[in-house]
């Protein structure tokens, strides 16, 4: 078949339609359909939920079991090879020799790609740079910190000028002072460098400081993906500070049919239509209750996490609950349809 360059590719960066990796039994990724387009993407999940199986298998190294994949329009079953010489992938595990310098490292690392061995060198003195570690370029991984080994892992990432960047992590252990490079170093591969990022993290900061899409994996499944902005809009919420028959007016509202969050005299109420504002105020005056101050709620994505999770079945207060420390959130009763989903 014979195609015209960019005619027929794709406007997606990744694209999945029911890709499904499973190891032995256990199926780690199901039936997901990812679309993902340039630009800066939060991959969000709890431990165990799928994310560097998901990466793994974008970048071609192990194999799928079944459905399709591509990245850049090359298939994630066949052109494994192609993929990676666009992909600039730091993955969690420790992965840089301890017993060799960084540029000698980094050079490498374009040499595996493909790169000449003089090229590759003269590279690996730029982003050494650009990642912050000029001066520590000819010293020992071995010696280095945990924010020095991450600069040395993106660097390696980088060497190549890639299309896209697959962060597992990135930020995982890190002071704030690196933590605020590593961040400021990725946005800026983004905005100035014009890669695309996909960037797995349980810290609900670093996805909204410098991404503007999020995916969520849940036990293997996708349960959201899309613009942050646009996620947040499905459940805008209305905060209230009530005083007095704080209780009868949450029973109330609930009454109403309101989703009702509630922590002592302030609530949070999922706004049903334009008239919710008005319909709290008469639920308040039924109870006795005074509302003393009430507000559309600037949702963050950390709100945002906390109502998917709800909706999944999960009381969680905060998404450290199970971003950070392990599946030890509190399973409470999953609504009927979801269990029917299986999730
Ligand atoms: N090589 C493997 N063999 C068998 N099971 C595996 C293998 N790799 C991952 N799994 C299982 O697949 C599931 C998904 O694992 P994965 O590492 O992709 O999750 P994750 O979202 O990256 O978790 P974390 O936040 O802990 O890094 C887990 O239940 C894990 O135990
Ligand atoms: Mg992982």
């Amino acid at each position: 078949m014979v195609q015209v360059q960019g005619e027929t590719l794709s406007d997606y960066v990744i694209e999945t339609s029911d890709l499904v990796k499973s190891y032995g039994p256990h199926v780690a990724l199901d039936s997901v359909s990812l679309k993902i387009t340039p630009g800066a993407t939060g991959l969000l999940g709890p431990n165990g939920a799928g994310k560097s199986t998901m990466f793994k298998s974008l970048l071609g190294l192990i194999g799928i079991t079944s459905g399709q994949g591509k990245v850049f329009d090359l298939d994630i079953r066949t052109q494994g090879p192609a993929i990676r010489q666009r992909i600039g992938y730091m993955p969690e595990y420790e992965c840089l020799n301890p017993g060799i310098d960084a540029i000698h490292q980094v050079a490498y690392s374009g040499e595996l790609l493909g790169m000449n061995p003089v090229v590759s060198m003269q590279r690996a003195h730029e982003v050494l740079e650009y990642v912050g570690l000029r001066e520590q370029r000819y010293r020992e991984i071995g010696t280095f910190s945990t924010g020095m080994r991450q600069a040395a892992k993106l660097a390696t990432a980088l060497i190549h000028d890639p299309d896209l960047i697959i962060a597992d992590e990135p930020t995982n252990g890190l002071d704030t002072t690196a933590r605020d490079f590593m961040l400021n170093t990725l946005e800026q591969t983004v905005t100035i460098g014009q890669s695309s990022l996909l960037m797995a993290s349980h810290l609900m900061d670093d996805v909204e400081r410098i991404c503007n899409r999020i995916v969520m994996l849940h036990k293997g499944k996708l349960i959201a993906q899309g613009k942050i902005e646009d996620l947040k809009a499905i459940d805008q919420e209305i905060e209230i500070h009530s005083w007095g028959h704080s209780s009868d007016l949450e029973v109330e509202l609930k009454n109403r049919g309101y989703n009702v969050r509630r922590t002592g005299r302030v609530m949070r109420i999922v706004k049903k239509d334009e008239n919710s504002h008005n319909d709290i105020l008469g639920a308040a005056a039924k109870t006795g209750s005074q509302i003393r101050r009430m507000q559309d709620h600037e949702a963050s994505l950390e709100d945002l996490f906390i109502v998917i999770m709800e909706k999944l079945g999960y009381s969680i207060k905060s998404s450290s609950d199970l971003l950070a420390s392990g599946p030890s959130a509190r399973k409470v009763d999953a609504p009927l349809e979801m269990k029917e989903a299986g999730i």
